[in-house]
């Protein structure tokens, strides 16, 4: 069902030295913050040959970014985003192998349809899925 890796995102505790760094120590193309209040996060995207890399800080308040920055203060990989071809499928075939989805399908980011699986249900790790 899964296809490709279409992003790691990390949340930072300072955005632009995140952007300053990608940008000049490792030399990456790195894009301009876009604030998702819907999501409770400002994001900068970082193209890379084959993914990309989504740096997350926290917007507004309430963000479960912040609860994840508490945690991780220097930051961390926050989860990672799969692409699926059908959205909806992908929540119906989840939730029938007992799979937790979390909330409904928003729109992401790239203005496609998202939605995130419990981490506890995989390894510990929050998945995205992101219909392309
Ligand atoms: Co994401």
């Amino acid at each position: 069902m899964i296809g490709r890796l279409n992003h790691v995102a990390i949340a930072v505790p300072d955005l632009d030295a995140a952007a300053a760094l990608y940008r000049g120590a490792l030399g990456a193309e790195v894009g301009a913050p876009q604030e998702l209040p819907e999501h409770g996060v400002t994001v900068i995207f970082i193209t890379l040959p084959n993914t990309k890399i989504e740096l997350l800080h926290p917007l507004g308040i309430d963000s479960p970014i912040q609860k994840f920055l508490d945690k991780n203060p220097s930051g961390g990989i926050h989860h990672i985003c799969y692409e699926v071809e059908d959205i909806k499928a992908a929540a119906a075939q989840l939730k029938a192998t007992g799979a937790r989805v979390l909330g409904d399908i928003k729109i992401g980011a790239h203005n496609k349809p998202v939605l995130f699986l419990h981490p506890k249900d995989f390894n510990g790790t929050l998945i995205e899925l992101e219909q392309v």
